[in-house]
């Protein structure tokens, strides 16, 4: 039997990279679980970020921020800059993590996480006391020592990141590989499509086109779309929406 929790601001797990906003000159760091890609089309991410944060004056500033990935053996680093607050400390001296100029953004990203994205603000949204931050990825770098052989993808066990999980509080690695995504699930859709029983054989609805009907926003292009690591996915069609999510 499940328990009612009420409305719960809790989700399993989060990501928990640090956000920089500011210049190399002075920039903050910040720990962020409530942020995630929301987008592809174009790469864009939301941040829930408390308007009281020091960062959040950094952002209204600047109108860029980094999103950085730790890696499990920065939870230290991590912690440390989601306790303390910029408005009283150098976190950047607290924490002995290091400044390293973007590319396209004025705020800098941290030299020692191997996955940053660099973001540009586009629109903020209010929601009671936070405000969300929707800002567009216009670059994203990957160091050498995470990259896959072919050079194109994050090897996830280089890259370990840090995860947080809410209620518990507690910081955890990812475990093992579990299944390939957008294929385990495939053997499901077969089964049930050939399940249908007053359905002949010659009628039945080919997948991709079921798919399109229950996917109202799904965009029909023939334009090829860039995922988030800057590698070109194939042109997507009506229902095949797996290029939106590598
Ligand atoms: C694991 C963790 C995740 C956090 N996630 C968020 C978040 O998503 N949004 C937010 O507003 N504060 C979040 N915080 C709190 C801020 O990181 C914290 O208040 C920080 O000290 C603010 O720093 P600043 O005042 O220098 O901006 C989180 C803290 C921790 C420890």
């Amino acid at each position: 039997m499940k328990k009612r929790l009420g409305p719960s601001e809790r989700l399993f797990p989060m990501p928990c990279p640090l956000i920089v906003s500011g210049t190399l000159q002075e920039a903050n760091l910040f720990a962020a679980a409530w942020v995630n890609v929301v987008s592809s089309t174009p790469p864009t991410v939301a941040l829930g970020i408390r308007k009281t944060r020091h960062t959040f004056e950094y952002i209204q500033k600047t109108g860029d921020f980094s999103v950085n990935v730790a890696p499990t053996r920065l939870a230290t680093q991590v912690d440390y800059c989601g306790l303390a607050t910029g408005r009283n400390e150098d976190k950047w001296a607290g924490s002995g993590l290091h400044m390293q100029d973007a590319d396209s953004i004025s705020s800098p990203l941290v030299a020692e996480c191997p996955y940053n994205l660099e973001c540009v603000v586009k629109e903020r949204v209010e929601v009671g006391d936070y405000m969300v931050v929707l800002a567009e990825i216009v670059e994203s770098h990957a160091d050498e020592s995470i990259l896959s052989e072919d050079g194109k993808t994050v090897d996830i066990e280089a890259l370990d990141p840090l995860v947080y999980i809410a209620g518990s509080r507690q910081y955890r690695g990812l475990g093992p590989k579990v299944a390939d995504a957008f294929k385990v699930g495939k053997s499901l859709r077969e089964e049930r499509v050939e399940a249908v029983p007053e359905m002949p054989a010659t009628e039945a609805v080919p997948v991709a086109e079921d798919a399109a009907a229950e996917l109202p926003d799904t965009a029909v292009s023939s334009e090829p779309v860039t995922d988030p690591t800057g590698v070109e996915a194939p042109a997507q069609t009506a229902g095949n929406d797996e290029s939106l999510f590598e």
